[in-house]
């Protein structure tokens, strides 16, 4: 039963023995984890039990100004630095997947002990990062790589290593908690809330990978692959951006007494046959007003974890910014530096589990719809017997004035997604049906 578990001791360097960082990228997160070890080197050799000692940094542009790096340690060569034998740890802050993964398993099978910040690198190659960290019997850290500050993987990786995770449902992403959150409190319309997020700098020129949810998407990854020791991959998340959410969704979801965020929800699932599965995805969600996610407001992170023994747990912070996921990056460095001098291994990857990937139709979820029909005799009989052909129950349906038409909003009981998805396609070729404004998932 136990023949394939791997031995994870490392014999250490020795209290007292330096410790080579190899920081590669110089942009906001590498330019403050520089900082930080400058500022705070004592304090820092005192935690590990040796001094941090950096060995270079490099970077893409030699001749762009970096001020505070010593110009002899600066290089733009990242091999060769990685590869260096005085090297130990090396810091991946570049972002971008195919060149960093180019590095980091160089990195790792030259048998040094990396910390990443880049989720979107985590989230597609998980698999083999983690295989050649074992390989070489050394640390891969990644815990900036979601929601920066906020210990989410480390609280994963060991807090709750010994209960049961039945669910995470996390607000991952600042920008589209800062325009949804904008579009609620101001009734500002999407496109406003998207320019004055990029205003203020929370989102980038082209805003795409925040909006249309795949930053999230990648942190779902994360986190469901840690949750339930299954790798999930970004491409085995079902996503679904905010782009879409109107002014009118904000405000028909405050009428009935929700918020609208967006959630990565990761469960544990049992299909009919009581086959257990593992579900990712990102979508817009109506969460309760009571419920404490919906008080994440402006670009704040939070992550809800519901297991079996603790129970309900809320962990909430700063998910992005220089300083925060630096801050993340040095808890990190800290550990695999700790590693190094009196050896052993930080809890890598486990997915002895393997659970499969839930499809997303076979998913329970809720649905609340918005629809224009013809204001006509019979119109109400025949949108719930569109339902009721799938087996769908209705939880509420309230119809309102809406100029020449009736505006017909609907909230279901949990059904199968496909069904859910495929009775909306069919509301639609209804011919009391006039429009299906909008359809958003329940919490
Ligand atoms: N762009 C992300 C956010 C931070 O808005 O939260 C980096 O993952």
């Amino acid at each position: 039963m136990t023949d394939n578990i791997q031995p994870t001791f490392n014999p250490g360097k020795g209290a007292g023995e330096p410790v080579g960082i190899a920081i590669l990228g110089h942009g906001t997160v590498g330019t403050e984890v520089l900082r930080l070890m400058s500022e705070h080197s004592d304090p820092l050799a005192h935690r590990i039990g040796g001094p941090l000692e950096l060995k270079g940094v490099a970077v893409s542009d030699l001749s762009k100004d970096r001020a505070g790096v010593d110009p002899s340690l600066l290089t733009d060569d990242a091999m060769s630095l990685i590869n260096r034998d005085d090297v130990d740890i090396v810091v991946e802050v570049i972002g971008g997947i195919d060149y960093p993964r180019e590095l980091v398993l160089a990195a790792l099978q030259a048998g040094k002990s990396v910390v990443t910040a880049n989720k979107a690198l985590v989230a597609a190659h998980a698999d083999e990062l983690a295989e050649a960290a074992d390989a070489a019997n050394v640390d891969l850290y990644f815990e900036a790589a979601v929601a920066a500050a906020i210990p989410v993987v480390s609280m994963l990786r060991r807090s709750l290593a010994g209960d049961q995770i039945e669910r995470i449902s996390g607000i991952v992403n600042g920008t589209t908690n800062f325009i949804l959150d904008a579009m609620e409190s101001t009734g500002a319309s999407y496109e406003d809330a998207l320019a004055e997020a990029t205003r203020l700098g929370y989102a980038e020129a082209d805003p795409t990978a925040d909006v249309e949810g795949h930053d999230a998407a990648s942190k779902a990854a994360i986190l469901a692959s840690l949750g339930f020791h299954t790798r999930v991959k970004f491409t085995d998340v079902y996503c679904e951006g905010i782009s879409k959410i109107t002014a009118d969704d904000i405000a028909a979801a405050r009428n009935a007494g929700f918020v609208i965020k967006l959630l990565a929800i990761c469960e544990r699932i049992s299909d009919a046959n009581g086959q257990e599965a593992v579900s990712a995805r990102v979508h817009p969600t109506l969460v309760p007003r009571e419920h404490p996610l919906a008080s994440v407001n402006e670009s704040y992170n939070a992550i809800f974890v519901e297991a079996e023994a603790a129970g309900r747990l809320m962990f909430y912070g700063n998910g992005a910014g220089g300083n925060p996921t630096a801050s993340a990056v040095l808890g990190d460095l800290v550990g695999a530096a700790r590693n190094k001098v009196h050896g052993g291994r930080a809890p890598g990857e486990n997915t002895y589990a393997n659970l499969p990937i839930a499809d997303f139709g076979s998913v329970e979820t809720r649905y609340h719809i918005d629809m224009e029909v013809e204001d006509r005799t019979g119109v109400l009989a025949e949108v719930s017997a569109t339902f009721a052909s799938r087996g769908i129950s209705l939880k509420t349906v309230r119809q309102e004035e809406s100029g020449e038409h009736a505006r017909l909003i609907v909230v279901t009981h949990g059904a199968l997604e496909s069904d859910l998805a495929a009775t909306v396609e069919e509301l639609k070729r209804s011919p009391g049906v006039k429009a299906v404004d909008s359809v958003i998932r329940l919490f």
